[in-house]
C-alpha cells in the first residue's frame, strides 16, 4: 500500500522531470524526500541532512550516512541505499557518474550558498563538467494537491490538537502563565494520540497576544483579556494548524467587537473558496472586510497557507503569490486583528477545496469563546 503510494508519486515526479532542463534531480527538502520515498529522517537543523535522493528515469538512490543506514533500507525499498563515509560531497562525483548525470537539478530552496560552492570545487576537482541547475517548488506541485489518505491523516492530527484543546481549557484558571498554559496543552497533545507538535504552540495573554508568533512567557492571564492559541498536532508526519481566541469570563465590548470582525472574515473567505478561484481574490475578501471596519492597518500577515508534511506550504492565500484553487489542496484561513498595547485576535480553520466548495476540517466551535472560571 505505502509502497504503491510512493510509486505513484515517483512516476508523477518523473513525469514532471522530463519536461525540465536536467536529467538527475537531487531532492534535499526534508518534506520532499519523505514524500517520494516514505524515509522519515529528520534533518535536526538546517544545516545538518539525513539524507539525499538521486533521481533519475530509472535509477532511485537515498545516500545517508550510518546513522540513518539501516531505517533508510525499511523504509525506502524502492531506493538502492547509498551510505556515505566522508561527508555527501566527496562521493556526489562517483554517484552522478554512475548514474551518468550531466545536468544535475537541486532544489535551491534547501541547498546554502557555501554547500553550492563545496559542490562545484568538489566536482571541478574531479575532473566533472556537470552542469548544476537550480530547481523551484518541483515536487511541491506535487505535494499541493492532497490524496484522500493525506487529508484523512490532516483530520485525525486536527481532531487530536482538538481535543487537547477542549481538555486545556478545562484545566485554565485566571493567574495561570502563558508558559504553564502551552506545557498542559503541549502534554494533552502527545496524550491524545500525535505523534508530535506541529511546531511550538503560540500562547499569548492580553497585549502579548498582538504579537502574532508570541512565545508563551511567565505573564499571568487575567480576567477578560484576549487569551490566544494557535497549535498543531502531527500524525504519519501531517500537520495540523488551528488558532482559537478566547477569554477567561466575560470580555469588555471592545473584544467582542474585534471578533466578531475577525469572524465574519473567515466566514466571509471560507464562503467563498471554490475549485477555480484565485488565492489572492480569497485573501482579498478577507483583508477588505477587515478593512472596511477600520482594522486593515492590523492585518498584516497572508490570509492562510497550505498545511501537509510542512506546517506552511503552498498553496499560499495571501496578497502576494497567486495560486489557482483546485480540489484537494488544503489551507488554514486565518484571519487575524493585533492592536499593540491592548492585544489580538486570530481565528485559524482547515479547510480543504472540494468540488462544491470549502469543507472545514475543524469540528471545534468558534461561537463560544468564553471560558466559563
Ligand atoms: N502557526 C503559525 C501559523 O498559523 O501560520
Ligand atoms: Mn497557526
Ligand atoms: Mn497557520
Amino acid at each position: 500500500m505505502v509502497k504503491d503510494i510512493i510509486n505513484d508519486r515517483i512516476n508523477r515526479l518523473r513525469k514532471l522531470i522530463a519536461k525540465e532542463n536536467f536529467d538527475t534531480f537531487m531532492v534535499l527538502v526534508e518534506e520532499n524526500r519523505r514524500y517520494l520515498s516514505g524515509f522519515t529522517g529528520g534533518d535536526s537543523q538546517f544545516d545538518e541532512t539525513a539524507g539525499i535522493l538521486f533521481i533519475t528515469e530509472t535509477s532511485l538512490i537515498l545516500a545517508t550516512d550510518s546513522r540513518y543506514d539501516e531505517q533508510a533500507k525499511i523504509e525506502s525499498p524502492q531506493y538502492e541505499i547509498i551510505q556515505y563515509k566522508e561527508g555527501l560531497v566527496k562521493e556526489l562525483s562517483t554517484i552522478l557518474g554512475n548514474l551518468n548525470t550531466k545536468k544535475l537539478g537541486f532544489e535551491s530552496a534547501r541547498l546554502a550558498v557555501m554547500q553550492y560552492d563545496i559542490i562545484k570545487e568538489e566536482l571541478k576537482k574531479a575532473g566533472s563538467e556537470i552542469e548544476l541547475v537550480p530547481v523551484k517548488e518541483l515536487v511541491e506541485k506535487l505535494r499541493v494537491n492532497k490524496s484522500e489518505p493525506e487529508i484523512e491523516s490532516i483530520k485525525k492530527a486536527t481532531a487530536i490538537a482538538e481535543t487537547a484543546f477542549t481538555e486545556c481549557l478545562k484545566s485554565i484558571t485566571p493567574g495561570i502563565t502563558e508558559a504553564e498554559t502551552a506545557w498542559i496543552l503541549e502534554k494533552n497533545i502527545r496524550e491524545a494520540g500525535a505523534d508530535a507538535l506541529s511546531f511550538t504552540p503560540i500562547i499569548a495573554s492580553g497585549p502579548n497576544s498582538a504579537m502574532p508568533h508570541a512565545i508563551p512567557g511567565k505573564r499571568k492571564i487575567k480576567p477578560g483579556e484576549p487569551f490566544l492559541f494557535d497549535w498543531g498536532a502531527k500524525i504519519d508526519g501531517y500537520c495540523s494548524d488551528t488558532s482559537r481566541t478566547v477569554t477567561l469570563g466575560k470580555p469588555d465590548d471592545h473584544f467582542e467587537k474585534i471578533y466578531q470582525i475577525v469572524y465574519d472574515s473567515q466566514r466571509m473567505a471560507i464562503d467563498a473558496i471554490k475549485p477555480g478561484v484565485s488565492s489572492k481574490s480569497i485573501d482579498k475578501i478577507a483583508r477588505d472586510h477587515i478593512d472596511q471596519k477600520g482594522y486593515g492597518k492590523h492585518f498584516g500577515h497572508g490570509l492562510g497557507h497550505g498545511t501537509g508534511l510542512s506546517v506552511h506550504e503552498p498553496p499560499s492565500l495571501g496578497p502576494i503569490k497567486e495560486y489557482i484553487l483546485e480540489p484537494g489542496m488544503i489551507s488554514t484561513v486565518e484571519p487575524g486583528i493585533y492592536i499593540p498595547g491592548w492585544g489580538g485576535v486570530r481565528l485559524e480553520n482547515m479547510i480543504v477545496v472540494r468540488d462544491d466548495g470549502a469543507e472545514v476540517l475543524n469540528t471545534l466551535d468558534l461561537d463560544h469563546y468564553i471560558v466559563e472560571v
